[in-house]
C-alpha cells in the first residue's frame, strides 16, 4: 500500500530565456516576451508529492514538517526574490524554462530524501501553465 503525501510551496523570481549562442532573431521567434533583456518575473507555484508505505510506528509517509524544511532551505532559500539567470549557480549554463527549473527543483529534493521515497514535482509557471516532472 503505498500513500502519497503532498505539500504546497511558493517562490518569486526572475527569468530570462535566451540562448547566447543564436541571433537576436532567433531569441526573439523563438522566446518571444521571455527573451525580454531586462528579465521578467513569475509567481511560481510548486507542489511536491512524496508517496511511499506508511511507516507503522508513526502512521506517516513522511513527516510534513520535515518535508516542509526541505522545501524550505533546498528550494524557497535558493530561488524566492533571485534572479533566476543570475544568481542561481544551476542556470548559469541552463535556460531556466519551468521545464528545467521543475528538474532541477526534483533533483534538490531527490537529492535530501529518503531513498525509498518516490518523488514527484509539479511547478506552476502561471495559474494556466505548468509541468511536473517525477524522475522518468
Ligand atoms: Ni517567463
Amino acid at each position: 500500500m503505498k500513500i502519497t503525501v503532498s505539500r504546497k510551496a511558493h517562490f518569486n523570481a526572475a527569468h530570462r530565456l535566451h540562448r547566447p549562442d543564436w541571433s537576436s532573431e532567433k531569441n526573439d521567434s523563438v522566446f518571444g516576451k521571455c527573451n525580454n533583456p531586462n528579465f521578467h518575473g513569475h509567481n511560481y507555484d510548486l507542489t511536491v508529492s512524496v508517496t511511499g508505505e506508511i511507516d507503522p510506528e508513526t502512521g506517516y509517509v513522511i513527516d510534513v514538517k520535515i518535508l516542509k524544511d526541505f522545501i524550505k532551505t533546498e528550494i524557497e532559500d535558493a530561488f524566492d526574490h533571485k534572479n533566476l539567470n543570475v544568481d542561481v549557480l544551476e542556470f548559469k549554463n541552463l535556460n531556466p524554462t519551468a521545464e528545467n527549473i521543475v528538474v532541477v527543483i526534483y533533483n534538490k529534493l531527490k537529492a535530501v530524501l529518503n531513498s525509498n521515497l518516490e518523488l514527484q514535482v509539479t511547478l506552476f509557471e502561471t495559474p494556466r501553465n505548468f509541468v511536473s516532472y517525477a524522475g522518468i
